[in-house]
């Protein structure tokens, strides 16, 4: 017998403060997808029906994330719960300085923060731009900041306040007033801390169970040692594609959750109708990890399509030839032919040059660097690649269809089971919010039978929070 009782609701699942601190109905998010796959469309749409989303700023000129801020703030007059993507990459710190400074200049009040692997200045620039202390000399952030980790330490480093020497050069730099540097000192770097476990696109492949309860001990640690006065939320992102691991998600103690892979597959992602079929169609077995583009040279991974498309195996096996060989030179005559000829379709000579080009005006140092290393070199021709097989898949360019980077974990295969044979098979009919509804519904629906299955044969005890 299949038991309906709806003893909980979506509104209740997850913490009451940060559906305050967003403004929004549920403790949910959509997560960044880089080169506006999390569209202004996407995070439009979302905040009109009362969500959160955060634009995919990665891989943009920041002209092109300016004019999207301008649009989105336009679509959302007197609505401020919308985010902006802040990728933190130690190589690229002017990049993330020139993106905090454009998010200030337009009032931003919520960053999504990835990649980082320490505490940068400019993250906390933004967390403390306008932090104050209240009448009763509380100290209060007035921006949030959602990291995504998947590293204890790293973890630990976001929920303590900001290291001394950065709040300085900080003050130096006249980027923090002494108020605000002085609120600081007594805040968390974060508001949110999001556990991610095994997602698209970038990931250690963390187990959740794990993962999620680890960070909730460092928080309660983190609050005990510094004496927060506000809690500081811990939330999950990985593998969630069906009502059932979204309610995991809650039952293992999670404030929020953030969703990336379904979102891909809707009218709203800035991506192909091409990329859009293939993901419909995929099982929660069809990903694999590749060598990731962006951080090729420190060996990281990210999780990618792999039905119907060669991405992963010709990227691992491009990885493979950089760290056997000191440069292109050395590579094996007949593999580097097979490379040029029938993956690359230009030989190293060419892409060179038009690298050289692009890497001169956007990243001079690399290029300075890749003149003197011929590693690097083969690092940034390699990249050419990188870079065309997702720009082949946004675009759906057919003549690079064998060659489709699209980033997605396995929480797309098990959305896509769990909608066949509805209307929602149609990836047409999946609404960015349509797909939310589904899964924060279907999520209080599951926890509604596990309350009144457990109360049935427990006598009305509460087994999990609910807000
Ligand atoms: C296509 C794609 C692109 C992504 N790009 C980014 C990005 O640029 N920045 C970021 O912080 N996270 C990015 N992510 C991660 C998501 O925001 C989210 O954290 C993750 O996908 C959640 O796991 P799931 O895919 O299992 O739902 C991306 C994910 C996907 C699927």
């Amino acid at each position: 017998m299949t038991r309906r009782t709806s003893v909980t609701a979506p509104e209740h699942l997850g913490s009451t403060e940060f559906r305050q601190d967003y403004g929004v109905r549920y403790a949910y998010a959509a997560g960044s997808m880089f080169r506006g796959i999390a569209s202004v469309e996407l995070v439009t749409r979302m905040a009109q029906a009362g969500l959160m989303a955060f634009f995919g700023t990665g891989g943009l000129p920041l002209e092109t994330v300016e004019r999207s801020l301008i649009v989105l703030r336009g679509n959302l007059v007197g609505t401020g719960n919308f985010g902006m993507n802040l990728l933190c990459n130690p190589d690229r710190t002017e990049r993330e300085e020139a993106a905090v400074a454009l998010f200030l200049r337009y009032g931003v009040r919520h960053v999504e923060a990835a990649g980082l692997t320490e505490v940068t200045p400019s993250l906390v620039r933004f967390r403390f731009n306008g932090a104050h202390r209240d009448g009763t000399g509380r100290a209060m952030a007035s921006r949030q900041v959602l990291a995504k980790v998947s590293r204890l330490s790293m973890a630990r480093d976001l929920l303590s306040p900001p290291p001394p020497h950065v709040l300085e050069s900080l003050l130096a730099a006249g980027h923090l007033t002494p108020q605000e540097a002085d609120a600081a000192g007594e805040l968390p770097v974060v508001s949110d801390l999001c556990a991610e476990s095994d997602s698209g696109g970038h990931t250690d492949r963390r187990n959740p169970y794990v993962l999620l309860p680890e960070f909730q001990r460092l928080r309660d640690e983190a609050m005990a040692r510094y004496g927060y006065t506000k809690r500081v939320r811990v939330g999950a992102a990985g593998g969630l594609g069906t009502p059932e691991a979204v309610a995991a998600a809650f039952v293992t103690g999670a404030d929020f959750v953030v969703t990336g892979s379904v979102n891909q597959c809707t009218p709203e992602a800035g991506t192909s109708d091409a990329a859009k079929d293939l993901l419909a169609a995929l099982d929660s077995e069809d990903t694999a990890l590749a060598s990731s583009p962006e951080l090729f040279e420190l060996g990281a991974q990210v999780q990618v399509v792999r039905r119907n498309t060669n991405f992963a195996p010709r990227a691992n096996m491009l990885h493979q030839l950089y760290r056997r060989h000191d440069s292109l030179e050395a590579i094996d005559p007949r593999r580097a032919r097979v490379v040029q000829d029938i993956w690359f379709r230009q030989s190293f000579d060419q892409v060179w040059q038009e690298t050289q080009q692009h890497v001169a005006v956007s990243r001079p140092r690399d290029l300075e660097r890749a003149r003197k290393n011929p590693r690097h070199r083969m690092a940034l021709v390699f990249g050419w690649w990188f870079a065309r097989t997702a720009r082949a898949a946004v675009e759906g360019n057919a003549a690079h269809s064998a060659e489709f980077q699209i980033h997605c974990g396995p929480a797309m295969g098990t959305f896509n089971r769990c909608v066949a044979g509805t209307s929602l098979e149609d990836w047409r009919r999946r609404h960015v919010d349509v797909v939310a509804e589904l899964l924060m519904h279907g999520a209080a629906e599951v926890l509604g039978n596990c309350l009144a299955g457990f109360h049935e044969a427990h006598g009305g005890r509460q087994p999990f929070r609910i807000a």
